[in-house]
């Protein structure tokens, strides 16, 4: 039963009810129409304390396609957060107004406090470098999709694996399905943060491997999901100059790919994939956005309880 509950973390979510949101999903993407109107009468805030477009539009997309209505800010300074308002009061006061909220936060952490405070679900939009869950049901709606499966597969997961929460949620989502392989490709100093290594991956006896270079490995690979390496975590500026363009994903290296490899990215990207690889077959990143709206409209629908 998912009406009522927040979404914070990934594994928040049994798979069966995952499953249950990738159904519905997969219901609206066939039959729209039919959904159009079970939101009505209902309010989404996005609270967005840092930036995005593909989050907080898909987020607000996905509610005005069922019918509901959104407010919120994206400019924490046009809220009394300015005036050094807490997270906690904030989010109290929300809940006197919206029904559901997704909230985007520079700090780890910050969504659990806001679920703690708040009168109704909560999604966590992403919080610092620590998590970004609708990402995830994101990226396995797409997988599920295009894949046709959780199982079984070779992923490649490569960039900033260290600051990346949208990798960190995604190793722990996948961590539940059957007999996949990791292969975990960044320089070194922006290898996965030891608590995933040790918490997720040893403690469940998941498969992985760590290396530096992308070309070694493509030919093994059934997913490539590119990371940017985000500026924004970085507290030395020649450090991420000096790391930026680690990997460019470019028509060369896709060559080594298998020809059903599908190439995933949460976006934004920088330089990392080359604008040539958007015209390969395999490159997903621009449906998975799509898809993202998809997953999200599921969500709220099944957290509202009104499907
Ligand atoms: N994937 C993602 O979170 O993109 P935005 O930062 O644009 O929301």
């Amino acid at each position: 039963m998912l009406q009522g509950k927040s979404l914070i973390d990934p594994m928040d979510f049994s798979v069966q009810e995952l499953n249950e949101i990738f159904n519905l999903a997969h219901q609206i993407i066939s039959n729209p129409r039919e959904f159009s109107h079970v939101c009505d009468g209902k309010l989404l805030a996005t609270l967005f304390f840092e930036p995005s477009t593909r989050t907080k539009f898909s987020f607000e997309a996905a509610m005005m396609r069922l019918g509901g209505k959104v407010l919120g800010f994206s400019e924490p300074n046009s809220s009394s957060v300015s005036k050094g308002e807490s997270l906690a009061d904030t989010v109290r006061t929300v809940s006197c107004y919206a029904d559901i909220i997704a909230m985007r936060h520079p700090k780890e952490g910050a969504a659990k406090v806001a679920e703690m405070y708040a009168e109704v679900p909560v999604i966590n939009a992403g919080d610092g470098g620590h998590q970004h869950p609708t990402q995830t049901l994101t990226d396995l709606l797409t997988i599920k999709t295009v894949k046709g499966s959780f199982n079984n597969m070779t992923i490649g997961i490569c960039g900033d694996l260290k600051f990346g929460r949208t990798v960190h949620s995604l190793l722990k989502a996948m961590s539940r399905y059957e007999n996949n392989k990791f292969i975990l490709i960044s320089p070194n100093e922006l290898k996965i943060p030891d608590y995933i290594r040790e918490e997720i991956l040893q403690k469940n006896n998941i498969e992985f491997m760590e290396v530096e270079k992308l070309e070694d490995v493509m030919g093994s690979l059934d997913i490539l999901y590119m990371t940017r390496v985000q500026k924004e975590r970085f507290f030395n500026e020649e450090e991420y100059l000096r790391l930026r363009d680690s990997y460019i994903l470019t028509e060369e290296k896709m060559k080594l790919a298998k020809n059903d490899m599908i190439v995933l990215h949460p976006l934004p990207r920088v330089n990392e994939i080359s604008n040539e690889v958007d015209n390969d077959k395999r490159a997903y990143y621009f449906k998975q956005a799509k898809y993202g709206m998809y997953v999200r409209m599921a969500l709220i629908a099944k957290l509202l309880g009104v499907v």
